[in-house]
């Protein structure tokens, strides 16, 4: 387990205006998330080392770490800690990697390439691909039970959101809608339905942690849900756009999929242009919730304007 440390807790300083450093942010960010990981979890000699080795195997194998930033960049927002944000910034990325390694799996997208490595039941097989996905989803609460309460939110008010978000109702609700959705054609409304649920809900709850491992008011929270919600809709509608604009050596996953699955997506539905606009919409969207948090959103504010403008 990370150590609470005795020393100062960083937090990071103000830039001047236009002038926040992005990368140092999010490097910063993951080298802290990284490192938390691999105390939280077993390592991957312990027994059976298999199911360690497959879990860290997905875990380490290189994503971007957008969630886990947006939990550290909530809690700085809402004048928080790196330290305090750290196990539900960890707890975010094992239930994302959970949801990936299943994803990839033959009986849902059928994917051979993740992260840029082939995925974790083509090295592993289908039964303990699996498993370490249901281990990392154990252990996301296991970590997330270890955060710390703040005077406005207990430990079990942080356990029921992340709950919440990757349950039947939220992300699981959308990877069904999603499967059901292959081969038909979805509306508008419909295929919202999957974005807020497979993706968005995670990248909210990402928000919402982080501002409530801060201690964060009603006010934070509710502009944090606003600001998570509508940025993880652009991320899914980026990712679809990605899907049939980029080659699969820069994604580290194959391209093209979803048309061969023939998957509902923004530009199978509205075409290239309009999911264009309408991720610029949503980006739009987010950058006005984060108005009542003042200037300490900065990183916020950067993290929806390089995920609008990614190519990866
Ligand atoms: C991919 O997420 C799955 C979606 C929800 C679109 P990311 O693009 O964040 O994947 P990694 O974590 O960088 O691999
Ligand atoms: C994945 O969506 C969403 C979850 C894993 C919850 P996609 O199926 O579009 O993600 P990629 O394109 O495989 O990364
Ligand atoms: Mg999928
Ligand atoms: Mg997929
Ligand atoms: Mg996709």
């Amino acid at each position: 387990m990370p150590s609470r440390k005795s020393s100062p807790k960083s937090q990071a300083r103000p830039a001047p205006a236009g002038s926040f450093d992005l990368e140092t942010f999010l490097r910063n960010g993951a080298e802290a998330v990284n490192a938390a990981l691999d105390l939280f979890l077993p390592k991957p000699t312990v027994r059976p080392a298999t199911i360690h080795k497959a879990m860290r195997y997905s875990l380490f194998a290189g994503g971007k770490r957008i969630r886990p930033s947006l939990v550290i960049a909530s809690a700085e927002a809402c004048g928080g800690f790196v330290e305090d944000a750290l196990p539900a910034a960890c707890a975010v990325e094992c239930i994302h990697t959970y949801s990936l390694i299943h994803d990839d799996l033959p009986a849902m997208d059928d994917d051979d390439f993740r992260r840029g490595k082939p995925t974790n039941h083509k090295v592993f097989g289908e039964g303990i691909a699996v498993l370490a996905g249901d281990a990392l989803l154990t252990s996301a609460f296991d970590i997330i039970a270890q955060a710390p309460a703040s005077a406005r939110y207990s430990v079990a008010m942080q356990v029921r959101e992340l709950a919440e978000a990757s349950g039947s109702l939220q992300l699981i609700a959308g990877q069904v809608a999603d499967l059901e959705g292959e081969g038909k054609k979805l509306t508008v409304p419909q295929l919202r339905y999957i974005h807020e649920r497979k993706t968005s809900a995670l990248l909210r709850c990402s928000a919402r942690l982080g501002g409530m491992s801060a201690g964060c008011t009603a006010a934070q929270l509710a502009a944090l849900s606003d600001f998570g919600y509508h940025v993880g809709l652009a991320f899914q509608v980026i990712d679809d756009i990605l899907d049939v604009t980029q080659t699969s050596e820069k994604l580290g996953k194959t391209a093209g999929k979803d048309v061969e699955a023939e998957k509902a997506t923004y530009p199978s539905i509205v075409g290239l242009e309009k999911s264009r606009r309408i991720a610029q919409q949503l980006t739009a969207r987010a950058f006005a919730a984060l108005k009542p948090l003042g200037k300490r959103a900065e990183a916020l504010n950067a993290i929806a304007e390089f995920l609008l403008k990614r190519d990866r």
